[in-house]
């Protein structure tokens, strides 16, 4: 792995299946599974094995079969979600066990009835515990996002030593601003002793719509992988999206960030997630929503025909689309009506665009989209039609 390279820990299965709604049995836990594999993710994980049979079964299932990435189990700083863990993990080429504990005060105060000692204990027993059955440990410091930083590197020095190859940060609560969780990453990167020996992971949640800043400052100030799911589902407001960072990732190559994911099947990925989960991504979705690359308003349609870099910074094939698409609407100009009409076989003059383009308009303000057959049939019930054929 080079130091630009991030690692990307898709976690659909797991944090994105806790959506209400999204369950997956097994057979659509290995069909997702066998695909993210293909896209290329470093780290898939699967499930958290101890929660129910079915989960334990899907982790088995998908360990079997993934061919590349590292296979990853989630457990709480509790030897039985451990032990569980590592039996689900038995058939996985890369087996990686994901243990952590909360690590805010109010965690600490609230939920465990505890104190900041005691848990640093718990997590080193934990990490340790979880030594003794896979080589590949990673911990996660639960809502690290509101953790004090000075707390958090004595957390993470301490799981280092008992053998944690991953540092997992995650805000949990998605309550960091952009530069906030950036210093808190290079304040570990700087701040825990035999930091150089394990990655640092951001895991962020949109909360606030900042998921995806979050962990592209998380990775500018050194941290080596981002947690994240397709179309960015996941508790609440959902997590990290990973088409989002991948391709922040690389529309930007000076960041020197880069990843393995072959980013032409992120559109097919989504699709996939969305038919098996049974929520869709909002038409606005970056990269992968249904309005991604398409164009409605005249100027805009107008900037596109000409040059489709006028009004887009991705080409669509790069992430599996197949083309821009021209929408027709009320707002649409003339060059968006003779550039749809010639696709489906008019090729008009500038006179007979003007004509046909005023009963376009009226059809138009009566119809939200017009489409190739409403094309045709104001065309042929045009004057201008007969000049035509
Ligand atoms: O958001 C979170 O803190 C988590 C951990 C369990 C990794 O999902
Ligand atoms: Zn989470």
């Amino acid at each position: 792995m080079s130091n630009t390279n991030v690692q990307i820990f898709d976690t659909t299965l797991r944090d994105g299946e806790q959506v209400p709604g999204c369950k997956l049995n097994t057979d659509q836990k290995i069909i997702i599974a066998e695909q993210l594999d293909l896209l290329g993710v470093d780290i898939i994980e699967a499930g958290f094995p101890v929660s129910s049979p079915g989960d334990f079964s899907s982790v088995e299932a998908v360990s079997k079969i993934v061919k590349n990435a590292t296979v990853c189990g989630l457990t709480r700083s509790v030897e039985n979600d451990i032990k569980v863990a590592a039996q689900a993990l038995k058939y996985a080429k890369n087996p990686r066990i994901h243990t952590g504990i909360g690590t805010s005060d109010s965690h600490i105060k609230f939920k465990f009835r505890s104190n900041r000692d005691a848990i640093i204990e718990r997590a080193v027993a934990a990490v340790r515990y979880a030594k003794t059955h896979v080589e590949d440990v990673e911990f996660y410091a639960e809502d690290a996002g509101r953790t004090d930083n000075e707390y958090l590197a004595r957390v993470c020095e301490a799981v280092i030593k008992a053998g944690a190859t991953v540092l997992n940060i995650p805000d949990t609560t998605g309550y960091c601003l952009p530069h906030e969780y950036g210093a808190k990453i290079k304040y570990l990167k700087e701040n825990v002793k035999g930091i150089e020996k394990a990655i640092l992971s951001c895991h962020c949640h949109n909360d606030l719509g900042l998921a995806t800043a979050n962990s592209i400052e998380g990775a500018i100030n050194g941290a080596r992988q981002i947690e994240c799911t397709i179309n960015g589902i996941g508790e609440r407001a959902g997590n990290t999206a990973l088409e989002e960072v991948v391709m922040i990732m690389k529309q930007h190559p000076y960041l020197n960030l880069d990843t393995n994911i072959h980013t032409s099947m992120l559109y097919g990925l989504s699709q996939l997630v969305s038919e098996h989960m049974g929520i869709y991504a909002q038409p606005n979705k970056a990269i992968v929503g249904a309005n991604a690359f398409a164009h409605s308003s005249g100027i805009h349609q107008d900037g596109v025909i000409k040059n489709r870099e006028t009004y887009e910074i991705i080409d669509p094939k790069d992430v599996g689309v197949t083309e821009s698409a021209i929408v027709l609407t009320a707002r649409s100009g003339r060059a968006a009506l003779a550039y749809r009409a010639k696709n489906v076989g008019y090729e008009l003059t500038k006179l007979q665009l003007d004509v046909v383009y005023k009963d376009f308009l009226n059809y138009a303000d009566a119809k939200k989209e017009v489409n190739d057959n409403d094309i045709h049939s104001i065309i042929e019930s045009s004057s201008i039609f007969k000049e035509l054929h």
